[in-house]
């Protein structure tokens, strides 16, 4: 297979990206795009030239001639949805993250996934930074000893803090810090994740709602390393959806410190003072290149399928990093630390 048609649900911030992304690659013959907002449907076809386009999904998942969909949409819970139509129909699935809103539901899409022998592969974007891969690298690698302790914090704008609650209910850990545990369990693999606890603290958004402004979390793996992972969404509007992230990694023979904080650009105007361009998650596009994750992450995926390759983030992990966000939701709730496995892991 030299190249394959696929379908984009959702283009908005980063189904557009990805759309985009794929409409520029070699590997995809056709690109077709459903959405509902028809402002935003008009500007991505402008933009990306689809061979079709729709505002129902289903028809994506009901053309034969599309072999794999990537699910964009929000709110959340119509990931499963859409999800499960599409493995059903026999079409390879990249969802962004949350696999799914349930562990019962992820299971459900795991099946299905291996049941139809097809890729299935979730959007857990970090994994593809350099400097994200090189932690992989030095843990993996021994580089430093063995790992004692990693901790990363992130914290993002509070304009993307209202983005994100305004459309669904899911904590900190769930929404934010779920790329960080992902990519700290993806790092320490094979340990696993044996107690977890943690606390959220609410300030400013919780004097119109009920929604923490941060969580921590602290997850102690099978073999005495812990994880330290913090996550929140109100920093002042330094960029649109600007991110810092703050990494260290301590070993027995060693320490690896990240600063992804963006503060090596700055962009200094009489109108909006200092910004910090490129420093959103995903990431953009500048002129001919992409500054960020997300256009690699995708093309990954069109190359696992034509070249029959693993994915990268295999679902199962997808479903690891869901118990433990979910168990670190229980230990905030209850004041105390959840052990794990809470249920059969897979
Ligand atoms: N990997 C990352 O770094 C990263 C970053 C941001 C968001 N995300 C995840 O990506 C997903 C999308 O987030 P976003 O910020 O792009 O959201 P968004 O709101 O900007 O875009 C979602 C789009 O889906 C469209 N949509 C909603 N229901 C639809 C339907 N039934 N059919 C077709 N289109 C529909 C909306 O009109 C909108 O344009 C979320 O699940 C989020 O968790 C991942």
């Amino acid at each position: 297979m030299d190249s394959i048609n696929i379908g984009v649900i959702g283009t908005g911030w980063t189904g557009g990206i990805r759309a985009n992304a794929l409409a520029k690659s070699p590997y995809i013959e056709e690109l077709h795009v459903a959405e509902i907002n028809p402002e935003r449907l008009a500007e991505i076809k402008a933009e990306t030239n689809p061979a079709s386009s729709t505002d129902q999904w289903e028809d994506l998942v009901k053309n034969d001639e599309i072999q794999a969909i990537v699910v964009s949409a929000t709110p959340e819970a119509t990931h499963y949805p859409m999800t499960k139509a599409a493995l059903e129909a026999g079409k390879h699935v990249f969802v962004e993250k949350p696999i799914s809103t349930t562990l019962e539901e992820a299971d459900e899409l795991i099946a299905l996934a291996e049941a139809n022998n097809l890729k299935f592969t979730v959007g857990y974007s970090q994994r593809f930074k350099p400097r994200f891969a090189y932690v992989n690298k030095v843990i993996k690698e021994k580089l430093a000893g063995e790992p004692v302790t990693c901790l990363v914090s992130r914290n993002v704008t509070r304009e993307l803090g209202k983005k994100i609650t305004g459309r669904s209910k899911l904590s900190p850990a769930a929404m934010e810090a779920t790329h960080d545990l992902d990519f700290l369990l993806w790092c320490l693999q094979p340990r696993k994740p044996v107690k977890v606890y943690s606390q959220t603290s609410g300030k400013l958004f919780r004097q119109n709602s009920e929604t923490p402004d941060h969580q921590w979390m602290m997850v102690t793996m099978d073999d005495g390393t812990t994880i330290t992972v913090g996550a929140g969404w109100i920093l002042p509007l330094g960029y649109p959806n600007y991110s810092q992230c703050w990494i260290e990694v301590v070993c027995t023979d060693g320490a690896l410190t990240i600063d992804d904080t963006h503060k090596e650009v700055q962009l200094n105007t009489a109108e909006h003072g200092i910004r910090y361009p490129m420093s959103s998650m995903p990431g953009e596009p500048v002129d001919h290149v992409f500054a960020g994750p997300m256009q690699e992450e995708t093309i990954h995926f069109v190359e696992a399928i034509v070249y029959d390759r693993p994915v990268m983030v295999k679902p199962a992990e997808a479903r690891l990093v869901m118990d433990v966000y979910v168990a670190a939701d229980m230990s905030d709730e209850l004041g105390e630390p959840i052990t794990l496995p809470r249920n059969d892991p897979r």
